[in-house]
């Protein structure tokens, strides 16, 4: 073989864009490998929202901050053996579930929406003006495994503070960046 010295001018060249062209294609089979075991393989517990809105449990039952503070809130080992003492105890699902419970461990969601810490974000106030969890979250109640939906970047929050009668507060930068 030839060493890269003495390949002339064009040579280079074309192995130049055919190494950048591999390190590319790589690039795109990562993106799509990481999209793929995104949320779904990530959750330590395969917990469905679906399965639990079918069986009619309210959404402000386990998050039960959502009406008060800042905070929504993920409901913990003791809330989910409130009922997994007694419902499917044969699943493996919940086999592990009382893994935790035993061990008194909590378990470690994986987060789903984190906003910058410079963002300041309030669900009570969003609640109790009538905004539904789904403007911001989507159709959590259809889904088995939970994935943001929408963008939640600034210009999210601002349309539809746009549209409030109160809109010049609304928008005031201090607002969201205290
Ligand atoms: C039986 C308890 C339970 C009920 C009922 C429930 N959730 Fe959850 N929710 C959880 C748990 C546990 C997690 C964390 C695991 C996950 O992300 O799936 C979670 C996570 C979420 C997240 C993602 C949080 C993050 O990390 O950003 C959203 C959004 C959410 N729930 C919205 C809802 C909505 C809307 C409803 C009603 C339609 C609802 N939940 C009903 C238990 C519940
Ligand atoms: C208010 C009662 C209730 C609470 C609280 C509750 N669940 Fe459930 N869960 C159910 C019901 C009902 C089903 C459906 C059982 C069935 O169809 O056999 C279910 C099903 C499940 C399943 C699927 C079991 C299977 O069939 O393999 C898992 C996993 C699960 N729950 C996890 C959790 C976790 C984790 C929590 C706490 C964050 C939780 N549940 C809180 C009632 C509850
Ligand atoms: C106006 C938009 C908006 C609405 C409405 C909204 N959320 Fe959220 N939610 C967010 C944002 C933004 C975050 C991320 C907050 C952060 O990172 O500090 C979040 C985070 C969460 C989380 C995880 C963090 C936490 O606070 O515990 C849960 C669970 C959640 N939301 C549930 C709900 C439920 C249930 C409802 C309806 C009762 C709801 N949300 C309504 C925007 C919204
Ligand atoms: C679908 C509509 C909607 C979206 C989306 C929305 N908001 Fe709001 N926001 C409101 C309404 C309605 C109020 C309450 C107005 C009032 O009570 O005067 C409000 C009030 C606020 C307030 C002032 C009240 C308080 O809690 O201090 C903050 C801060 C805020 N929103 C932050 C955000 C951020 C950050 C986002 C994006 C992640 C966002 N909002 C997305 C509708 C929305
Ligand atoms: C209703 C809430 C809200 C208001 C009002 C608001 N912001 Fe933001 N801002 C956000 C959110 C949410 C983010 C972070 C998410 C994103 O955009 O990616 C952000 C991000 C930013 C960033 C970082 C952008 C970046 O790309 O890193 C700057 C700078 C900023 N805002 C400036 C402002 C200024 C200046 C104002 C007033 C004119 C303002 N914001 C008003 C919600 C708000």
């Amino acid at each position: 073989m030839r060493r890269l010295g003495s390949l002339s001018l064009r040579q280079r060249l074309i192995l130049g864009v055919a190494v950048l062209g591999a390190g590319a294609l790589l690039v795109a089979l990562l993106a799509i490998v990481i999209a793929q075991t995104s949320a779904a393989d990530e959750q330590p517990l395969a917990f469905s929202h679906k399965t639990h809105a079918q069986n009619g449990i309210q959404c402000q039952f386990c998050h039960t901050g959502v009406a008060k503070g800042p905070v929504a809130g993920i409901p913990s080992v003791e809330k989910c053996m409130g009922c997994h003492t007694y419902i499917a105890t044969d699943s493996p699902e919940i086999q592990k579930l009382q893994g935790y419970w035993e061990r008194q461990e909590p378990i470690p969601w994986k987060r789903v929406n984190v906003q910058p810490s410079y963002v300041y974000f309030n669900h009570s106030s969003h609640i109790a003006a009538g905004v539904s969890c789904g403007s911001c979250h989507g159709a959590v109640a259809e889904m088995d495994v939970v994935e943001p939906v929408v963008n939640m970047n600034m210009g999210f929050c601002l349309d539809c503070h746009a549209e409030q009668e109160n809109k010049d507060a609304l928008w005031d930068c201090t607002v969201c960046h205290r």
